[in-house]
């Protein structure tokens, strides 16, 4: 008995009170303070109506939830008690199936969906609301939700041609969208570097097709690590995967990218191309000239062919058929495909080339085939180009243009953006320790302002755009752990982007994202964390030559910092105000909350003579390679390794000519910049330095200069140069840098200007 007792004690269990305010954000959340709450323990049961399948399966998950995440394992029944229940049903009615409500009271929480996919949404709210996983009841405050998504298509794209993931990663990667209420994944299967999905009356598409004798290291290097690299999913396995999304109420619209895109099939049946191969399945990224031959009519049976075996396995309303990147390189010297546009009776005018019109012809020659089996096809924004068959619905991925377009036109339109929705691109400035990615920026902050109905368009037109997505390619995404990283938690801004029509809020959805995390924990979800992180900016103030420095957090969690290079603690200096740098510094700052310390951030400032003195740029830079122009060349800051993320000045075609005020006379005798290199992006370090010094800021004097060879290979690298000369008085000195104007012979862009990027000039 007493060891019973001790034991009742011991066992008491904490409880947790739930918190509605999840992500996606519900629409309508109402609670009442003054009424009960309900408390959920190991005694509360679930109940679904006798017979209704789809709700006793909503019941299971819910169960299986809550017991991961609280130990309370809960009875699933056919038959509600009174008390002490969680109720789901599915006749709440009205006209989105999406729908749902949730009612709780002391006795009892009800969750009804206008269908069971409905009441499924509601599951996960309620699953979401719980704070944190760990052994506890449940306090779920009195109150009701009323919920509906915003837009009916809510898809994330996976890419798994360019890397493979095997069927039980893309389990998990579906598990991970219904945590994000998204209903539909885009899988992209075929590409130029595999074929991943068995086509039993073409065996060669996956038995040569799906393997590659190597991969590219890095950004098309040249450099290759010739290990085989393979992998596909039998349709049995592709059909699992579609019951197992299905289940979780999420549509899998399966993606052959077609006319381009296709060395996987042209490896397996090479008399598909225009020049008839042999064809290799691609080791490098990018977009390759070989792609489908239009003229040849076996193309045709083989589009037949592919896509009948595909709406078998896949039951989706929509099929992606790609037309995306399809260089017309084959077609203009193909005199199968030039004799298909004197037969078609093909003529260039203001709405395409011939051969525009030409991938026009079999994109319509797809969308008939799936209209003949009752599906409609979807197509990236290209398929706009030479028009589009009535009932297409176009991607718009190159921005929101096509989209605006096929809206007006009459189109149905899903956003993906790639400035708000490629989930390949990086999402943080500082790229030194992440993963290599493919470029450019996309903080969740940008995914979380993505308004997706642009306001040029009217109200009918708007109607449209029927849904958001994410687009995640694989090239630079060798594993599974490193996808969970590039989608968490910008899938957790996506998701309050396509379900909740609530006014944007950062700070707000900011607040909402750590209990969304506990999840990710709960799940064991490799997320990113630099959204929590210090953010720090470095200004120069001209008047004083001083560098402002200031620190925040999104949720304004106290920072802490030191000066002096020393490790940051919640004992070091609070950061209250912006603080005035004088000298060279290294600022070391943390974020200090509860759940834990962020990442440390770093940055620093170097002083020397040039450092916050105005700099004139004589020639201007590239538009989108400004940064802050001179002010940035004398900020006292050195850039990070990517060219793009503005620390960096950016010149194409004409040389960096600064000229520094140093607003007094000084004696230097010393300039020294840098260039960031990104020779796979035609991005090459300095051919030439030079240095002039003037009094009057008219007449110059060279004191130094130098050439340097071009480049004899890739390279992706900070580089420095240095100059030194007999030291001189001047008020004014001239920095001249010269860019690569003539790629070398060995780069793909050989014989066209390439740019230079330089960060800072430097002068001692
Ligand atoms: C795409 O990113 N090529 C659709
Ligand atoms: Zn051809």
């Amino acid at each position: 008995m007493a060891a019973l007792c001790a034991l009742a004690i011991a066992c008491a269990r904490t409880e947790q009170t739930a918190n509605y305010d999840v992500i996606p954000l519900p629409q309508q959340i109402e609670v009442n303070e003054s009424a009960p709450a309900f408390k959920l323990t190991a005694s509360t049961v679930i109940a679904y109506p006798a017979g209704n399948e789809g709700l006793e399966r909503d019941a299971r998950f819910l169960s299986d939830y809550i017991g991961q995440l609280t130990g309370n394992i809960l009875k699933v029944t056919d038959s509600a008690p009174e008390k002490d229940v969680i109720n789901l049903r599915a006749d709440l009615g009205g006209d989105n199936p999406e729908a749902y409500t949730i009612t709780v009271t002391a006795d009892a929480i009800e969750i009804n969906g206008s269908t069971d996919a409905g009441t499924f949404y509601g599951v996960q709210t309620i699953r979401k609301s719980i704070p944190e996983a760990k052994k506890s009841d449940i306090l779920f405050p009195a109150g009701t939700i009323a919920d509906a998504p915003r837009f009916s298509y809510r898809g994330a794209h996976f890419d798994v041609s360019r890397h493979f993931f095997p069927a039980d990663s893309v389990k998990s990667f579906i598990d991970m969208l219904a945590l994000h209420n998204i209903n539909t994944m885009h899988w992209h299967i075929t590409d130029d570097q595999g074929w991943r999905i068995e086509i039993k009356n073409r065996p060669l598409l996956t038995e040569l097709g799906s393997k590659r004798d190597g991969t590219v290291i890095g950004h098309n290097t040249g450099v290759y690590d010739s290990i085989p690299y393979g992998g596909f999913y039998t349709q049995e396995e592709a059909r699992d995967i579609v019951k197992y999304a299905a289940d979780r109420h999420i549509t899998v619209i399966p993606e052959i990218d077609l006319p381009g895109h296709m060395l996987g099939a042209l490896k397996a049946y090479p008399e598909l191309g225009c020049t008839g191969g042999p064809y290799e399945v691609w080791q490098i990224w990018g977009v390759s000239e070989d792609v489908l031959c239009a003229g040849n009519d076996s193309t045709y049976k083989f589009i037949d062919d592919v896509l009948s075996e595909i709406v078998d396995i896949f039951p989706s309303e929509y099929i992606h058929v790609g037309g995306d990147e399809c260089p017309k390189t084959r077609w203009k010297d193909c005199p199968k495909c030039q004799a298909k546009i004197k037969e078609l009776g093909i003529k260039a005018d203001e709405h395409g080339t011939k051969e525009e019109k030409l991938q026009s012809h079999v994109i319509h020659h797809a969308s008939d085939f799936l209209a003949s089996k009752g599906r409609k096809m979807i197509g990236w924004d290209e398929t706009l180009e030479g028009g589009l068959a009535p009932g297409a619905i176009v991607m718009s991925w190159r921005g929101e243009e096509g989209g605006i377009e096929a809206a007006r036109r009459g189109h149905d339109v899903i956003m993906t953006p790639n400035s708000y929705l490629y989930f390949d691109y990086y999402q943080t400035l500082d790229r030194e320790k992440e993963p290599d990615a493919i470029g450019g920026y996309v903080p969740v902050e940008k995914v979380y302002s993505y308004e997706p109905i642009p306001s040029v368009l009217t109200e009918e037109e708007g109607k449209h755009i029927i849904g958001v997505q994410a687009n995640l390619w694989t090239e630079y995404i060798p594993t599974y752990s490193q996808v969970e990283y590039m989608e968490l938690p910008r899938m957790a801004a996506l998701a309050d982007v396509q379900w909740s029509s609530a006014p944007k809020d950062y700070k707000k959805f900011a607040a909402r994202v750590p209990q969304l995390i506990n999840h990710y924990k709960a799940n064991g979800y490799n997320y990113a964390k630099h959204m929590f992180n210090v953010s720090g900016s470095l200004t120069p103030d001209m008047e004083n030559h001083a560098i402002m420095l200031d620190l925040s957090t999104v949720d304004s969690a106290p920072i802490y910092y030191t000066l002096d290079g020393t490790e940051p603690t919640a004992s070091s200096t609070q950061f209250t105000e912006p603080v005035k740098l004088t000298e060279s510094t290294t600022v070391k700052a943390i974020a200090v909350r509860p759940s834990g310390n962020s990442e440390l951030f770093v940055d620093s400032v170097s002083f020397n003579k040039a450092t916050s003195h105005p700099v004139s740029l004589i020639n201007e830079p590239h538009p989108r390679y400004k940064a802050k122009e001179g002010v940035t060349l004398a900020d006292g800051k050195f850039g990070t390794n990517g060219y793009g993320n503005g620390d960096w000045v950016g010149f194409i075609g004409k040389d960096m000519i600064a000229v520094i005020d140093l607003e007094q006379p000084e004696t230097v005798s010393e300039a020294i910049i840098r260039t960031c290199v990104a020779t796979g992006d035609w991005v090459f370090d300095a051919r030439a330095m030079k240095v002039e010094v003037s009094m009057d800021g008219n007449e110059f004097t060279t004191v130094a200069s130098e050439d340097y060879a071009p480049m004899a290979s890739s390279s992706n690298s900070i580089y420095t140069h240095n100059l030194k000369f007999e030291p001189v008085e001047a008020r004014y000195v001239k920095v001249t840098v010269q860019p690569e104007n003539i790629i070398p012979e060995w780069h793909g862009g050989a014989g066209r200007p390439g740019f230079v990027f330089v960060d800072e000039i430097e002068l001692n």
